[in-house]
């Protein structure tokens, strides 16, 4: 069966050449107002500049101009109440605000002059990152300062640090807790460097080449906000990259997978530490669902979730990768798909980083169980090492010393630090008889208040600095 033909009448931006309209399929095929539809707000600011800009040298008149930003005004307006009719057979968001607009405006046809979709979605898209880069670096920081609340209640709440999950050395809940803090500190430094790179402007590229008309680049960029730290316009410099390049997409994505990365990380620690083989921290129910057949479970779904997301994260980004490698220079209609993946890494990253930080503040550190983890005297054991070293003993002799009292105390069923001094001093001489108070947890902390180490005093301080830098 032939496919129907859909009107002609709808097609009227590019209908000229054509003497049939697209098949119904190759409609329904090709529209990306279904997703587009979302960069309304900035099609319209663009579309504003470009006004404004074809009035500033003389290719429409002030009145012109007036009425067409008047309309895109309504129109957004509308669009923003609901109330616009969004049309599939008009492709995309770019041709259904300017048919809008041509219906009620007839200078509106003036609009697209020396501009082609082709640096239109350019723009758009710019302007799309340069906001979800402001919104994402907002979350992320509304973020670290409540791991910094539940750091702060924490920096002499000891357990084990691991390594190859297993037991390691101490630290407090809230080092361990600020390792995320550096973690989210990088992504929200990464999407400020992904904001300046989306902050230039391709507006003025046209389809490919440019245009014959003395249009004003700097002009449309400046209104747009396409401005560096001195207020001068930051241009694209080369039309044909312009109108192609996606790099901006993809370190969008590569941002977003990296931060989703360390939220997933973080999700799988406290999904950890909430089983009752750990039992750090119990999970706030408002976060947590129950199982349908076992009455007792109380499940970490918002964090296996934050787990599940950080994949779709991942794809995006591979996909974006993907849909760019081969095209040969420039605009390809494969690049309309670029939209999808960059709008679901942005929704995701949005809900989750809320997700997360909700099931932090809400959940509670379980003191009694973190403090029986961490009494296990083997995480001391490179203390022991540490202390016969500052006797005198070189590391690698210490290292096989200490790695023989553990074989003792295994051997006689003890605690390391419960073998009786008089096997301990057999091993080697310079053990003597206060070499226990190793054991002392506190003051094992309080030794290690270097820059960047787990000790109360120095972990105090990285959390006001945390909270210095968030302001900057
Ligand atoms: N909807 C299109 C996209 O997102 C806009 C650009 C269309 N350009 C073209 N030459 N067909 O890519």
């Amino acid at each position: 069966m032939p496919e129907k033909k859909s009107s002609k009448k709808e097609q009227a931006t590019w209908g000229g050449r054509f003497s049939a309209a697209p098949a119904e399929l190759m409609l329904r095929f090709g529209e990306s107002v279904s997703f587009d539809a979302r960069l309304a707000p900035f099609d319209v600011a663009g579309s504003k500049a470009h006004a404004e800009m074809l009035a500033h040298v003389g290719i429409i008149s002030k009145q012109e101009c007036g009425e067409i930003v008047c309309g895109l005004d309504e129109i957004l307006a509308e669009i923003n109440a609901g109330k616009f009719e969004w049309k599939v057979e008009l492709e995309d968001v770019h041709m259904n605000i300017e048919q809008a607009l041509t219906k009620r405006v007839p200078a509106a046809a003036k609009l697209h002059t020396a501009r082609s979709r082709n640096d239109q979605i350019a723009t758009d898209m710019r302007l799309f990152f340069k906001d979800a880069c402001t919104k994402i670096s907002e979350k992320i920081s509304r973020l670290v300062a409540t791991i910094l609340d539940v750091a702060e209640k924490n920096t002499e709440t000891y357990i084990p640090g691991y390594t190859h999950l297993q037991r390691a050395q101490p630290v407090s809940v809230a080092h361990h807790l600020l390792a995320y803090v550096e973690m989210f500190m990088r992504d929200r430094a990464r999407f400020s460097e992904v904001f300046v790179r989306a902050n230039v402007s391709p507006l003025g590229s046209g389809a490919i080449a440019g245009t014959t008309l003395p249009i004003d680049r700097n002009f449309s960029a400046k209104k747009m906000g396409f401005v560096d730290s001195r207020g001068n316009a930051s241009l694209t410099r080369n039309s044909m990259d312009g109108v192609s390049d996606r790099d901006s997409f993809i370190e969008f994505a590569a941002a977003c997978a990296i931060c989703g990365l360390h939220f997933s990380r973080m999700a799988e620690d406290l999904i950890l530490w909430n089983s009752a083989e750990f039992g750090f921290v119990a999970l706030p129910d408002a976060f947590t669902t129950g199982s349908s057949l076992m009455p007792q479970k109380k499940n970490p779904d918002s964090l296996e979730l934050l787990r599940g997301k950080s994949a779709r994260l991942h794809g995006n980004l591979s996909a974006l990768i993907t849909l760019v490698k081969g095209l040969p220079l420039t605009y390809n209609r494969d690049l309309q798909e670029d939209k999808i993946p960059a709008f679901d890494s942005f929704d995701t990253m949005m809900i989750a980083l809320d997700v997360l930080r909700e099931t932090a503040a809400g959940m509670t550190v379980r003191k009694e169980h973190c403090a029986a983890a961490v009494a296990d005297p083997l995480l001391l054991a490179t203390d022991v090492a540490d202390y016969l070293v500052r006797a005198g003993v070189p590391f690698r002799e210490a290292h096989h010393v200490v790695g023989r009292l553990v074989a003792l105390a295994e051997q006689a069923g003890v605690p390391l630090d419960k073998l009786p001094f008089s096997e301990v001093r057999k091993v080697h001489p310079k053990l003597r008889e206060d070499w226990v108070e190793v054991f002392n947890l506190k003051s094992a902390m309080s030794a290690r208040e270097r820059v960047g180490m787990p000790g109360p005093k120095q972990v105090k301080s990285q959390i006001a600095l945390a909270r210095r830098r968030l302001k900057q």
